[in-house]
């Protein structure tokens, strides 16, 4: 049994992009050394070195329904950020802390990830939306269909918070940009690399040419990935130390951006790069065809030609400060381009 002042933090997604930055930035807490952190992952030779700095880990995944209802059921603090499109993992956590708030009246903390995603409409790449949504107007948010990306498993989460059985936070990365660079990742156990501005480039690398969705006229937000961790540490800070002052639950959205760039300009930014270094014959995007974006793209191709705007106040609110711009975004693509290359070629 652990002192009462310990905080235990159960997380998922811990050797992921988002995940491994997230519990990096925790473990440098000022309060560090009264967290108890436990990670399920997936494979069991990273467990030793989760271990070597003082994280608990447990074998398994979000299949693993049971195992997350009991992690859950222990945990003062969860923070979701393994396959955030599970809805069925996302109930069986929620599903322990109920379980939790049953046994002892205490209210436990669930930090859950989702996506700007939820705002995406059927652009194609072909028109820029006007519709702007900022994560203080409860509203206008709501409006939102269930059938939006993501969107069922928010308001199941809203749900549990308005139960009362605990207080629910969700974060909404946007695109997130940058090559991770953290303690977990100097360990080897981290994921460094994002997931949309990579597909591009490797798409680009693939056909010897950059190439654009639709007519490059829609707009997503982005997030430098040390900015998304540290929202989700401002979160997890003022959700600890001042939950009554602190949104959660309705009004518990925090969307993750700081500054929009379009698809046709972050197109031609990577085709321009690619030419550049030998690996694309023009250094003007061409568009993709449908075979293209089933081929490289999969559902995220849909995702990546849509218009996505948000407006992130909420964690402003609570004192999120976020350090890059979305000149930050063009700048981390050099250096992505070229890790992405040197691990093709060796
Ligand atoms: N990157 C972005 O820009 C962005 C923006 C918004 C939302 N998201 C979403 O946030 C989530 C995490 O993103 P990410 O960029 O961190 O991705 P990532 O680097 O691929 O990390 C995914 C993490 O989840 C774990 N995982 C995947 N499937 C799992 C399963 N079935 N059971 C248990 N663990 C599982 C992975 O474990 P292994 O190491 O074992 O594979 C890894 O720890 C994803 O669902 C993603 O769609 C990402």
């Amino acid at each position: 049994m652990l002192p009462s002042e310990y905080t235990r933090i159960f997380m998922t997604g811990a050797t992921g992009y988002i995940g491994g930055t997230v519990m990096s930035a925790l473990l440098s807490n000022p309060k560090n050394d009264t967290f108890e952190i436990t990670a399920l992952i997936r494979s069991a030779e990273k467990a030793p070195l989760f271990h070597s700095i003082g994280i608990k880990t447990v074998i398994g995944s979000n299949s693993d329904l049971d195992t997350l209802t009991s992690l859950a059921s222990e945990a003062d603090v969860v923070i979701a950020a393994a396959d955030v499109g599970d809805l069925n993992a996302a109930k069986a956590i929620l599903g322990g802390l109920k379980k939790q708030h049953e046994q002892t009246k205490k209210v436990p903390i669930l930090i859950h990830t989702s996506g700007t995603g939820v705002l995406a409409d059927l652009a194609d790449g072909n028109f820029t939306a006007d519709k702007i949504y900022s994560d203080l107007d409860i509203p206008k948010i709501e409006t939102l269909p269930k059938s939006q990306p993501l969107r069922e498993i928010d308001l199941e989460v809203v749900a549990a918070d308005e139960e009362g059985y605990v207080r629910t936070y969700i974060i909404f990365p946007s695109t997130i940009y940058g090559i991770a660079n953290t303690l977990l990742v100097s360990l080897g156990v981290q994921n460094r690399h994002s997931i949309q501005i990579p597909r591009l480039i490797k798409a680009g690398l693939a056909r010897g040419q950059g190439g654009v969705i639709g007519k490059g006229l829609s707009l997503w937000p982005s997030i430098h990935i040390d900015d998304i961790a540290t929202l989700y540490t401002t979160v997890f800070d003022a959700a600890t130390e001042g939950p009554d002052e602190t949104g959660h639950g309705r009004e518990g959205f925090y969307f993750g951006e700081n500054g929009e760039y379009s698809m046709g300009e972050l197109s031609q930014a990577v085709a321009k790069l690619l030419f550049e270094i030998g690996r694309g014959k023009n250094p003007e995007a061409t568009v993709f065809t449908d075979e293209e974006l089933d081929k490289y793209f999969g559902i995220i191709g849909r995702l990546m030609g849509s218009n996505s705007r948000a407006c992130a106040e909420r964690g402003r609110l609570i004192g999120w400060n976020p350090a890059h711009n979305v000149n930050s975004l063009y700048a981390s693509l050099k250096p992505e381009i070229e890790e992405i290359v040197a691990k093709q070629t060796t």
